[in-house]
């Protein structure tokens, strides 16, 4: 198929698109280079040894959009352009509604316009809020928190109305858990700007000595060891999963949610552990009060995604602790 990747210069977007040439499929990218490098194209190609085609352009510039389906045969689209920190999106929310729903929106329209009928939709574990029991279904009770989460759930059900009025079209929501590490080459991989929020990103910084320590958000939850457990899931693992959402997408309609999650739980000093051990380099910290909004445990139930994509993880945490920082030392010493 020749598939549209919106923000797919991305940290996942990029790992989607190696996968998605290794497939056979064609890769078509538009990005506004928001929070993404032109650079990352070549890296694509250099280890896919297949080209991309690359728009640099905006999901709500509907005449750009159109141009571009006019121009490629576009027979799906993966949808991971957006913006996604949750503490700048109770700052910003109307930036996040703009970005993530308007954005959603002009590029629907566009998509029926010309007559693209299947679309794979970047989601969240967040969707499942504090309401719901890990390890979650996909049919749990959904909660949001935050305007990002409400992005997330909104997209959803933009998708799962669209579907029932369009019997043709098929949705695949994929629910992430939390993607870390990088692509074994090193040439590809998450290079947040400024002060990470989430876990991994921070600990290559401690790791860089470009910041002191960790803060550990609450040693007191109900835990083994009374850190956050996560379901952490190497990025090379998850875009694996979007080359399988496509297959689905050509032989079903309907809008269908898929955790894309390995069903094994970390803390945060798990994390701290195995990175310290998979490289060599100590990672000081200090316990801190809980973060607002965070949940004890969230943990994906995987089993709907190896029935219907075929699909599971098979990365280790020791592989997202090396491949991670294998690509953190090179980028963020640069
Ligand atoms: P990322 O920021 O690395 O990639 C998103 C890309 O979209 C960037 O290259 C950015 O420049 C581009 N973009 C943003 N707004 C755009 C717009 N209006 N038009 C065109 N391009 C635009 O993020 P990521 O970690 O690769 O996440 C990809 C998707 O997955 C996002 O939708 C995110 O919300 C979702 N997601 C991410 C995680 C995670 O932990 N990384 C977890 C759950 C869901
Ligand atoms: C966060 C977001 C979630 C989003 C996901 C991926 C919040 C509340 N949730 O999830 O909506 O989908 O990122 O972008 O922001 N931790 C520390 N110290 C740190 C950073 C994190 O102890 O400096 C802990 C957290 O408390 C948590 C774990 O590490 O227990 C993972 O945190 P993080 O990487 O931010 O991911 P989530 O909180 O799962």
């Amino acid at each position: 198929m020749k598939v549209l990747v919106t923000g797919g210069t991305g940290f996942i977007g990029s790992h989607t698109c190696v996968e998605l040439l290794a497939a056979g499929h064609e890769v078509v990218i538009l990005d506004n280079l928001y929070n993404s490098e032109r650079s990352v194209c070549d890296a694509i190609t250099a280890i896919a040894k297949k080209p991309v085609q690359f728009y640099q352009g905006d999901i709500r510039d509907r005449a750009g959009l159109d141009r571009l389906f006019e121009a490629e045969n576009i027979d799906a689209v993966i949808h991971f352009a957006g913006l996604k920190a949750v503490g700048e999106s109770v700052a910003k929310p109307l930036e996040y509604y703009d970005n993530n729903i308007t954005g959603t929106l002009t590029l629907l329209e566009s998509m029926r316009a010309h007559g693209v009928k299947r679309m794979v939709f970047s989601s969240s574990a967040t969707v499942y809020g504090l309401s719901a029991t890990p390890p979650f279904k996909e049919d749990a009770p959904l909660s949001v928190t935050n305007p990002y989460g409400r992005t997330k759930l909104m997209v959803e059900d933009i998708l799962r109305d669209l579907c029932a009025a369009q019997a043709d079209f098929c949705a695949v929501l994929l629910r992430y858990f939390n993607p870390i590490g990088a692509h074994e080459s090193g040439l590809i991989g998450e290079n947040p700007r400024g002060i990470p929020n989430n876990l991994f990103p921070y600990i290559n910084k401690v790791a860089l000595r470009q910041l002191p320590e960790l803060h550990v958000f609450g040693n007191d939850y109900d835990t083994p060891d009374g850190t956050g457990v996560r379901d952490y899931i190497h990025v090379v693992d998850l875009a694996k999963g979007h080359v399988g959402a496509l297959r689905l997408c050509e032989s079903s309609t309907g809008a269908t949610a898929i955790n894309l999650g390995t069903g094994t739980g970390y803390s945060v000093l798990d994390i701290v552990h195995a990175f310290e051990k998979a490289n060599g380099i100590s990672i000081p910290y200090v316990i801190d009060p809980r973060r607002p909004g965070d949940v004890a445990v969230s943990l994906a139930n995987p089993d709907r995604a190896r029935q219907l994509l075929g699909w599971t993880a098979h990365k280790t945490l020791e592989d997202m602790c090396r491949d991670g920082w294998n690509f953190a030392k090179r980028a963020m010493e640069a």
